[in-house]
């Protein structure tokens, strides 16, 4: 079965072709960043138009790319949410409007569940149950899956999540966005013991995670040394410090997870999974306790229509079908 995939909940317009949720015949991804670059962060309204300019030719790369031609395409999926509503509505029109007109059934997808079923697009995908640290932008989620549609969600960020708090220590040191390719780039010039931050933790609520805190603590390193803002060299002592922080508390609860649940197979996915530190320790972790890690390769981790693609083609196989008069959600 081929499906099309259609992703635009945040900054990236993408299109896909999958075929039986396993092999990407083409993966198309539009980033936006320069447009955004130079506010700061993404401007909802500018993506949203983009998008709208960006849709038809991506999707059109998708289908050349796969050799395929929109006939041949047995059904569609779309990121439904959580996402800018904005962005996500372009997507999913244009999504409602070919699954109507070639009279194709259509799945709405979970952009997270999607993250997590990237899992599958690899070579040796993982077998359940697993462990699934979902880390983006918008969230930090932790979740136990027992199938393609069977999760349940253990622990969550309870304020910013590790992406968005890479792109304020981005925005805070003037290293522009997006923050977290630049942090990494800054921090291996760094030494992490140089300006030590604090690594939150509610021994309440050992799977929850926090990150405001460990934000609030970088501003107050440069309120205390704003030396630091001239200084490449202590830039990169602070944005490596922070980037241990954020890699300690992903990786601690993680493995407390796994424990908890005494599951042996974790899955990290999401734009935050590429970073190499993240991706070295959670290897080293890997190594040390005999538990199967499943990384997706980086254009896998940040968002891509592949994962819509394949999570709409489970979907779709379990008789799920999106109602075209169904809305787009921000939340949840
Ligand atoms: O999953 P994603 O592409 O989009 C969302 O669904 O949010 O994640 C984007 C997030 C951004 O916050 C970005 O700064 C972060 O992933 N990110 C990284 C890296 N690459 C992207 N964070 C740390 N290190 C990276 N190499
Ligand atoms: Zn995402």
């Amino acid at each position: 079965m081929l499906v099309l995939g259609i992703e635009t909940s945040c900054d990236e317009t993408a299109a896909a072709v999958v075929e039986d949720g396993r092999r990407v015949l083409s993966s198309v991804v539009a980033t936006q960043f320069e447009l955004h670059a130079q506010y700061g962060g993404v401007v909802p309204e500018i993506a949203a138009r983009r998008h709208l300019e960006s849709i038809l030719p991506v999707i059109q790369a998708a289908l050349d790319q796969a050799g395929v031609t929109l006939k041949e395409i047995d059904g569609l999926a779309a990121a439904q949410g959580p996402g800018l509503i904005g962005a996500l509505v372009i997507g999913m029109a244009v999504a409602k409007a070919l699954a109507f007109t070639l009279k194709r059934p259509l799945a709405g997808v979970h952009h997270l569940q999607a993250h997590i079923l990237a899992a599958f697009l690899t070579d040796s995908p993982p077998a359940f149950p697993f462990i699934a640290l979902v880390v983006s932008g918008g969230h930090t989620n932790l979740y136990k899956v027992r199938g393609f549609r069977d999760m349940d969600l253990l622990g969550r960020s309870r304020d910013d999540a590790a992406g968005e708090a890479f792109d304020k220590v981005a925005k805070l040191l003037r290293l522009g966005y997006p923050g977290g390719v630049k942090i990494e780039a800054l921090a291996r010039e760094g030494d992490p013991g140089v300006y030590p931050l604090p690594r939150p933790r509610i021994p309440e609520e050992p799977l929850t995670f926090s990150f405001s805190g460990l934000k609030t603590a970088v501003v107050h390193q440069v309120k205390k040394h704003p030396e630091i803002l001239e200084d490449p060299v202590a830039q990169a002592h602070l944005a490596a410090g922070f980037q241990e922080s954020v890699v300690e508390s992903l990786v601690s609860r993680a493995w407390l997870a796994l424990e908890e649940t005494g599951c042996t197979r974790l899955v990290v996915c999401g734009g935050v999974a590429a970073n190499g530190r993240l991706r070295q320790v959670l290897q080293e972790q890997a190594g040390a306790t005999g538990m199967e890690l499943f990384l997706p390769p980086l254009n896998l981790c940040t968002d891509n229509a592949a994962m819509v693609a394949a999570a709409g083609y489970y979907q779709l196989q379990a008789g799920e079908r999106l109602d075209l008069d169904a809305d787009v959600f921000s939340r949840g």
